[in-house]
């Protein structure tokens, strides 16, 4: 039994399955309506959100099933300081499938090794955010026809923005896949996607500063806003806030075919304007969320039923004699998790934490 705690955990084969089972479900939604008769998705959100709590919940409705949970971490018993790992396990006693947000990250992986039913990342602090990947494939994959072959900018927040990180993730493995990563030097890529995705598999990537200087070259842009939540200092917030403003101006610099997305909420990095444009994809992008989060938890339960047996990390070569540092990390504010490492870098002597994937 599996759950998904990052996009890397599903094979290449596997993700074309889930967008040939979405595309199956939009053209035969009759098909679907009775698959999750008597199953309860949990949706635990310890952290804000409108598109993905409610397209989780949607996508088990539409399946014949039923939900349970909360939106915010002051309705649950982590108010009255519960670990994640025991609401993972209370939580398992009710439902029959777990979909986990969370401020800090790692928090998804340790109610996972916790729970006995499949727990579903739905964002871990600004580190991964696996099923807007899925819903991000769905949307290329229908907008362009293909997954191969494409030059992909995104703009904004690439150290905060943890849709991004799951995108890159997902998109280096397909054939032909190039990037553009335009940020202000502050907003880069952290580490754990360029040194454990984008260096070691050789992924054609450049970054850039200016976003009209890069469009014109784009199948795809991904717009993202910057993620004030997750700044320690506001004032740095309110210098970066306004960089990116995607714009009718700029949109008439982009190849006819080009597609924008967005995993939104926007902020002001799009001008309502370019709504109207038939390249806007972003709020089909979030319909397609519901699709794809129908094919995941079908086929998560249907391996549960398989397989019930919990699906606990790999121990081999874990290093318990290093700490985290990032605050960040779900290990900082639970004090009874292990310090958990592994290297992923034997010549570079690097070593990352399991949880949150930090160099410690
Ligand atoms: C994103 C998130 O929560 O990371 N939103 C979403 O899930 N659709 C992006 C964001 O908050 O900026």
């Amino acid at each position: 039994m599996r759950g998904l705690n990052s996009i890397l955990e599903l094979r290449v084969d596997e993700l074309d399955q889930l967008i040939a089972t979405a595309k199956d479900i939009i053209a035969h939604p009759e098909n679907y309506w009775n698959r999750c008769a008597h199953k309860k998705l949990a949706t635990l959100f310890f952290e804000p959100s409108t598109r993905t709590r409610l397209s989780f919940e949607a996508a088990m409705l539409e399946l014949g099933g039923s939900v349970l949970g909360f939106s915010e971490a002051a309705s649950s018993s982590a108010s009255k300081g519960e670990s994640v790992a025991d609401t993972a396990k209370i939580v398992s006693c009710y439902a029959d499938i777990i979909a986990m947000r969370h401020p800090k990250e790692g928090a998804p992986f340790v109610a996972a090794q916790a729970a006995s039913i499949p727990v579903i990342n739905a964002g871990d602090g600004g580190h991964n955010h696996p099923t807007q990947t899925l819903a991000d494939l769905l949307t290329i994959s229908r907008e362009l026809g293909r997954l191969n072959d494409l030059t992909i900018g995104l703009c904004g927040d690439l150290k905060y923005g943890r849709t991004v990180h799951s995108l890159i993730e997902a998109m280096s493995r397909y054939p032909g896949v190039k990037f553009v990563l335009i940020s202000p030097k502050e907003l880069k890529i952290p580490g754990f996607i360029r040194y454990n995705v984008l260096e070691p598999h050789h992924i054609p990537y450049k970054e850039v500063s200016s976003l009209e200087e890069a469009i014109p070259e784009l199948d795809v842009l991904y717009m993202t806003r910057i993620q004030r939540e997750r700044f320690e200092d506001p004032w740095e917030y309110q210098r970066l806030r306004d960089t990116y403003v995607l714009d009718v101006e700029k949109m008439k610099l982009a190849k006819e075919i080009m597609c924008v997305l967005h995993p939104l909420p926007r902020v002001n990095e799009i001008s309502v304007k370019v709504d109207a444009d038939p390249r806007a994809a972003y709020f089909r992008q979030a319909l397609n969320g519901k699709y794809m989060r129908m094919a995941l938890i079908l086929k998560l339960l249907d391996e549960a039923e398989k397989n019930p047996q919990p699906h606990l990390m790999n121990e081999m070569e874990l290093e318990y004699d290093r700490v985290c540092h990032n605050p960040k990390c779900i290990s900082q504010v639970e004090q009874e998790l292990p310090q958990l490492f592994r290297c992923t870098d034997k010549a570079a002597d690097i070593h990352r934490c399991v949880y949150c994937d930090q160099r410690g």
